[in-house]
């Protein structure tokens, strides 16, 4: 990514749930890294997001307390980065509908994650599960954000969010929304489940051996690691040598977004190696990296009150960029705005 042409970069994580090791590798690290080398960076915790499905209240807030905690124990720092729930900006929710009524509805019957998580029965989907994609463009492009980190599974929707920017500059004929872009980069965007190489690892999967939570103990991230699933093969010594060993892939991958080192390496180091092998190897870094971020997030998670305040700092901050924009914004479209 080129620093110079960087203005702002935006992220959300939906306080659904655990984070797992493909929310940590895909996003989160990069959130830290971005954040460190200087860029302003603002993340956010989605919980109207998270509402467009059923959500428990006094879980949601939990969650979104842990979420918090996930971001900060991982070395996101609240006076270098702006942190805080999505709900407290009211901007989101009133760029949302303006968006609501410049994206159609072709476009969001497009979008796969609905046709994922409606299932089957997609009358019975919430409107705002629906909707969902141009409340993410407000998010976005409420800071005029340029970059935006996020895994692949983000893709269709950031490409949506770069449609109503255009059209909207079009329909009024300004130049006011950036074309945001996805910042999609390393071997972790797609960190696998650990039972199926072909399937994404995710906080909602039935089985929690798919997974491994950020709050796991290290007894259990080395024991989910030992049963996971591979193919009787040793480790090829060249990365060509992954093709259609998805699960051997996602191991390696995993490796390597833990490491730093690139799958070449690991592969030179441990070609012609058993999994029985490379596997303790692989539960060690894991376990060296993920506990002291577990260990950090429980202390945090004692103190609710300082967590909140955290947030609400954020968002202070954070009202600050979007409501300018919403105002314009609203001037544009030929909302009075009594003075
Ligand atoms: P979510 O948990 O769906 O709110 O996702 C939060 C962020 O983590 C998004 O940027 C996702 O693209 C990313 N993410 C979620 N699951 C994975 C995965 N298995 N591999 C890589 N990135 C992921
Ligand atoms: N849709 C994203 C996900 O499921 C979460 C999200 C909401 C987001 N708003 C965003 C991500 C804005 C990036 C930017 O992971």
């Amino acid at each position: 990514m080129n620093n110079a042409q960087t203005s702002r970069v935006f992220s959300g994580i939906q306080p659904t749930g655990n984070l797992t090791l493909g929310n940590y590798l895909g996003a989160v690290k990069r959130f830290v890294e971005m954040q460190n080398s200087g860029i302003e960076t603002i993340y956010c915790m989605v919980d109207l997001h998270a509402i467009t499905t059923w959500q428990n209240p006094s879980e949601l807030k939990a969650a979104t307390r842990e979420l918090a905690a996930g971001f900060i124990a991982s070395g996101l720092d609240p006076e270098k980065s702006i942190l805080f729930n999505q709900s407290q900006v009211g901007a989101h929710s009133e760029l949302g509908w303006v968006f609501n009524c410049i994206a159609r509805m072709g476009w969001l019957n497009r979008m796969t994650q609905f046709k994922d998580k409606a299932g089957k029965n997609r009358e019975n989907a919430s409107v705002g599960l629906f909707a969902y994609p141009t409340l993410m463009a407000a998010d976005i492009l409420v800071y005029h954000a340029t970059h935006v980190p996020v895994g692949e599974d983000q893709k269709q929707h950031l490409e949506l969010t770069r449609d109503i920017a255009t059209k909207f500059n079009n329909d009024f004929d300004v130049n006011f929304f950036p074309i945001t872009e996805p910042v999609i980069e390393g071997v972790a965007t797609r960190v696998m489940s650990l039972r199926d190489g072909t399937k994404k690892m995710s906080k909602s999967d039935a089985s929690d051996m798919s997974r491994i939570n950020l709050t796991d103990s290290a007894e259990l991230i080395s024991k989910k690691i030992k049963k996971a699933k591979t193919d009787p093969d040793p480790l090829p010594s060249e990365v060509e040598g992954l093709n259609n060993r998805p699960e051997a892939k996602n191991l390696v991958n995993i490796y390597s977004g833990l490491s730093g080192l690139s799958p070449q390496v690991i592969l030179s180091e441990n070609g012609g190696r058993d999994f029985s092998k490379f596997k303790p190897d692989l539960a060690e870094l894991a376990v060296s990296i993920l506990t002291p971020i577990s260990n950090e997030m429980t202390h945090l998670m004692k103190e609710p009150d300082q967590i909140d305040k955290i947030l609400g700092n954020g968002a202070a901050k954070a009202a600050k960029i979007a409501n300018p924009i919403l105002e314009q914004t609203y001037d544009i479209v030929g909302l009075i705005r009594s003075k």
